[in-house]
Order: C-alpha cells, then sequence, then structure tokens
C-alpha cells in the first residue's frame, strides 16, 4: 500500500512575531547606508515623487537621472504638463521606452488638474484611481509624502521579503501575491512616524537595488541577514518563485529610410495602440516586397539600398529590424499619415530608439 504523505503542518510565521525588529533594521539601515542624493528624496512634494516613480518603474537610476530633471525644467509643474500636446510629451520620453507610461502619465496629469485642482490626492486609495498609477507606485507617493502607513511591492521588494521570510508560493499566481501584500502590511513599522515610513519605504527599495540583488546578493552588508530565511537556508537566489515566464516571441520589420533630394525624411506618426503607439517612425512593413510596393507606381526595385539588418530587443519581442534606403527627387506623399521631416525636426520628436539610432547614423 502506498504510503499516505503526513499532513503538513501549518507554516509557522516567526516574522510576524519579529514584523517591528525587521522595520526597525530597514529603518536604521537606510539612515546610515541607503540612498539620499538622489533628486526626488529630500521633498514631499507629490509631482516630483511621481514623476520619479513612473520613470524608475522600468528603468535604471542612472538613465532616470538626466530624464526627470528635463521633464522639470520644461514641466515644472502638473499643470504644465497637462497642457502639453501628447507629441511633445513622448518627444522627451524618447529613449526610455515603455511609451505606455508617457501616455499615461499625460493623462494622469490632466486627470489631477481635471478632477483635482491640481492637486495630487493625499491617500494611496485616491492616488490609485489616476492612469497609470498601480498598488505600489500609489503607496510610494502616499508613504513618501504623506507618511501614510501603507505598504509597496515592486519587483525588488518582492525579491527582499519573499527571502526574508522564506515565501516559496508561486508568484504566478494571483493569490499567492494577494497573501504577500498583506505580509508586505503585516510587516510595516507599527505605529510609524512620516520620516520611519518615508525611511522604510526609501530602505526596502535601497536594500532591493543594491544588496539584495537577483544575482550574488551581498547578504554580509544585510541588516536583516540574521533572520532571513532564505539565507538561513543557503540559497537567496531561490527566491522569489515564479514559475510562469515571459513568452519571447520574434518578429521582423522592414522600415523604408526614404529621403526627398532636400535630405528631409518620411515619418508616420504610429498608431495609438501597439508597439511605438503615438510615436513618429520610418513607414513599417512585413516584408520587402511589401515595402516595394509602397512606392508610388513607376518606382522600381533597382532604387532601394538594403542597409544591415540589426536586432532591437523590447520586453516580449526581438525585432529583426531591415531598413532599406530610398531616395526620391519628387517629394510626393508616400502614404496618409505622414510627412517629410526635416534634421532639424527630429531632435523634437518622439522617435522609437532604433529610428533614432537610424537617423543619427543618416547624417
Ligand atoms: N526605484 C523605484 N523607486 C525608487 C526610489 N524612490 N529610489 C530609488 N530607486 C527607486
Amino acid at each position: 500500500m502506498a504510503a499516505v504523505a503526513p499532513l503538513r503542518e501549518a507554516a509557522p510565521v516567526p516574522y510576524l512575531a519579529n514584523a517591528g525588529f525587521f522595520a526597525a533594521q530597514v529603518v536604521r539601515w537606510q539612515r546610515s547606508h541607503g540612498r539620499s542624493e538622489l533628486p526626488w528624496q529630500n521633498t514631499r512634494d507629490p509631482y516630483r515623487v511621481w514623476l520619479s516613480e513612473v520613470m524608475l518603474q522600468q528603468t535604471q537610476v542612472s538613465t532616470v537621472l538626466a530624464y526627470f530633471a528635463r521633464f522639470l525644467a520644461r514641466f515644472p509643474a502638473v499643470a504644465d504638463l497637462a497642457a502639453a500636446t501628447e507629441d511633445e510629451v513622448l518627444a522627451l520620453w524618447s529613449g526610455l521606452g515603455y511609451y505606455s507610461r508617457a501616455r499615461n502619465m499625460h493623462r494622469c496629469a490632466q486627470e489631477v488638474v481635471a478632477r483635482f485642482g491640481g492637486e495630487f490626492p493625499r491617500t494611496a486609495e485616491a492616488l490609485q484611481s489616476l492612469p497609470g498609477i498601480g498598488r505600489s507606485t500609489a503607496a510610494a507617493i502616499a508613504a513618501f509624502c504623506f507618511g501614510e502607513r501603507v505598504a509597496i511591492l515592486d519587483g525588488n521588494v518582492k525579491r527582499v521579503l519573499t527571502r526574508y521570510i522564506g515565501f516559496e508560493a508561486d508568484l504566478a499566481s494571483s493569490a499567492n501575491e494577494r497573501a504577500l501584500w498583506d505580509i508586505a502590511t503585516q510587516l510595516l513599522p507599527p505605529a510609524a512616524s512620516k520620516p520611519e515610513m518615508t525611511a522604510y519605504t526609501q530602505g526596502l527599495m535601497d536594500l532591493g537595488a543594491t544588496v539584495c540583488t537577483p544575482r550574488k546578493p551581498d547578504c554580509g552588508a544585510c541588516p536583516a541577514a540574521a533572520d532571513c530565511a532564505a539565507h538561513a537556508r543557503g540559497e537567496p537566489e531561490r527566491f522569489p518563485v515564479k514559475t510562469r515566464k515571459l513568452k519571447r516571441s520574434a518578429a521582423a520589420l522592414w522600415m523604408l529610410v526614404a529621403r526627398d533630394a532636400a535630405g528631409r525624411v518620411w515619418l508616420e506618426k504610429r498608431p495609438a495602440s501597439g508597439i511605438w503607439a503615438g510615436l513618429y517612425c520610418l513607414p513599417c512593413f512585413d516584408d520587402r516586397q511589401a515595402l516595394l510596393a509602397a512606392l508610388p507606381a513607376h518606382h522600381k526595385e533597382s532604387e532601394l539600398h538594403d542597409a544591415p539588418a540589426f536586432v532591437h530587443v523590447l520586453t516580449h519581442k526581438d525585432l529583426h529590424l531591415h531598413p532599406v534606403g530610398w531616395t526620391t527627387q519628387e517629394g510626393a506623399r508616400i502614404s496618409p499619415h505622414g510627412a517629410w521631416f526635416d534634421a532639424q525636426a527630429w531632435p523634437g520628436l518622439g522617435l522609437p530608439a532604433p529610428v533614432r539610432k537610424l537617423l543619427q547614423e543618416l547624417d
């Protein structure tokens, strides 16, 4: 007879008895070892904090610094951003990637003006009702600016917490993710003051970014190592557990680099959804034949010049891009939704990074 598996005991929860201790360690560490000189720190201005948090969602601090400065110089307040055109916002965002963030940011600024009279709401719950502000971003803004006692759970923080408590459950399941949110809430500093909430929130982010890294975490430098479950088991890199991996795909695009006699390039505004939504782009085709067919009737294959193909990596997809050069003396329209742009106009347009690169190589 097959052995009956013993009933599993309910998982012990030592970390909950220890919650205040964990938070105190994080706060103390943040004050001595965390980051304190970033331009969006040492402010309680929700506009600045929001701007930085959205930019930092998928982008490293070192890249965000220059974009943050440029955005603030051009749009010193949320009302300035709300009054801009989407094209201008996308142009300033150009190169940061994940352009839906920029479009949501623009819509969010407009809603802050229209619904809240130009002042960001002061609770995580209300902040979450705005475009592009998810639960963790709302909590970060509310904690940093208003001292609200509310948990964040971005990718870095998931890593820190799942390791600390040895959270074995698969985060591909939304029920498990909800359970981790509950634990993140239980680990908050009990009765935190505003400065404590700021230090705790920033401390979790800093630990995840600088100590509790995905590979080769520096457990010797971690204030929570002494009672970290993953460290005790000698396998911190096993956490977080997430089975469903991103399914990657590949696609090929042929891009027409059409120039007229004056050196202008034909660019089209992309549709409002899909890849590079709302950006200006070279005309794209699924194959070379389709590109040729799009030229005015009497033009021939022999006028095309193939440039070397290259790969542009997106989150879910490798794009194999095939630029094809073509020069025309006529300056006629190539498609209904586009225009000829001269080199002076290019820097001011929202362009996908590979298109910017191709244009820079033209002169
Ligand atoms: N990543 C997300 N938010 C951050 C912040 N406030 N500081 C540093 N890195 C971050």
